[in-house]
């Protein structure tokens, strides 16, 4: 069957009447891939899956808020969005403002976004500002701006954003046949990802849908941990790009969800983000960008520490877990290449190419 969008999948959920018109590019309807090797390699018990993200049209899933933002802003009669961002949100906003016909400005952190990112944001027409400044920075901007101006802002505080990327929380249950996982692991940046996913699985649960909620374990990395240290971070840093934000505009729904679902929120390594990225590509060939991978770090990291030793469900022998891996590893290719072995360059001659692939080496 063709997808139509997750508006109209969902459509009795979503914030639309018959006369609106919806803006979507067939976003949603995403796959959830068993990981059976990094299952293994992480416990026993763990039966991980995947739900990836990147295969939404822009690459991540952004495109489940924008395709509502986008919809409502023209449905309201806006000309022009606008959004601060670490580059993926100015991805979806220039995409769907472009499919919409109307104008986009995003404002980005200088030098701070990933190259695919910016390429989309420039590709689809948006107005790209850098501004020398983070994110956080950006946002405080932009708010201000939209305030005083008829321009719609697309951020996640638009609740809009949050009724869109909550259909990530329907499609898992209803790929599991009316069951919630046990526990959902994810990045945590802005917060709005975690908080719409908990008010997906809350709305599916009190409708019927959902046997249960699952315990939600959010992760930050270690450079950018408002949540974890409680207080804001001034100078968020760290390698996951998208993630590097130091006072999160949905912290108390994200704590909320934390609280409600009986999970947590920790923080992870840069080098602990970076292994787990190179793990999903390297045994499960699934690429994802390094913020992405953060929610399999921190599943790694509470592994280790034991935390699921005693989480075995009374139903199951099993622990099932998703983890939302937010988008393409294609969207930051300087991070892959960094993080990866380095190619070799040989004359076109077959002893000297048996000789630099390790021939022996890789048969024996
Ligand atoms: N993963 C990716 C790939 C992201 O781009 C983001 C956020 C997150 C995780 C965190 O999600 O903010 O809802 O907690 N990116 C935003 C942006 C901030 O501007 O693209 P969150």
């Amino acid at each position: 069957m063709r997808n139509e969008g997750l508006i109209n999948r969902y459509r009795d959920y979503m914030p639309v009447s018959d006369d609106t018109r919806i803006v979507t590019l067939s976003e949603g309807s995403t796959p959830l891939i068993p990981a059976y090797n990094l299952s293994k390699a992480i416990h026993p018990k763990l039966e991980i899956w995947l739900k990836y993200e990147g295969l939404n049209p822009t690459g991540s899933f952004k495109d489940r808020g924008m395709t509502m933002a986008i919809t409502k802003a023209v449905e309201e009669g806006y000309k022009a969005v606008m959004c601060a961002s670490t580059g993926n949100t100015s991805a979806s906003a220039a995409a769907y403002a472009a499919r919409a016909g109307i104008r986009c400005a995003v404002l980005i952190p200088e030098g701070k976004i990933a190259l695919g990112k910016l390429s989309q944001a420039m590709i689809h027409g948006a107005k790209v500002i850098q501004i020398r400044g983070n994110f956080d920075e950006a946002l405080t901007q932009v708010r201000k701006i939209c305030e005083h101006n008829p321009i719609a802002l697309v951020n996640s505080v638009n609740p809009f954003r949050i009724e869109g990327q909550k259909s990530g929380a329907f499609e898992i249950v209803d790929d599991f046949e009316g069951v919630a996982p046990d526990f959902q692991a994810m990045p945590v940046g802005n917060a709005g990802n975690i908080s719409a996913y908990w008010k997906g699985y809350t709305e599916y649960h009190a409708a019927g849908k959902s046997k249960n909620r699952p315990v939600m374990l959010g992760f930050q990395a270690a450079g950018s941990a408002p949540i974890v240290l409680g207080h804001p971070v001034e100078q968020p840093q760290t390698f996951a790009t998208a993630i590097r934000i130091g006072n999160p505009a949905s912290w108390k729904t994200a704590e909320a969800a934390r609280d409600e679902s009986g999970g947590l929120i920790d923080m992870v390594t840069d080098d602990e983000i970076r292994a787990a990225y190179q793990k999903l590509a390297a045994t499960e060939g699934v690429f994802c960008e390094p913020a992405s991978a953060s929610g399999v770090a921190g599943l790694i990291k509470l592994s280790a520490a034991g935390y699921f030793d005693d989480k075995t469900p009374a139903h199951s022998d099993k622990i099932r877990v998703t983890c939302i891996l937010t988008g393409h590893g294609l969207k930051d290719p300087d991070s892959a290449i960094a993080s990866a072995e380095e190619t070799v360059t040989v004359d076109n001659d077959e002893a000297k190419i048996l000789d630099a692939i390790g021939l022996e080496a890789v048969v024996a």
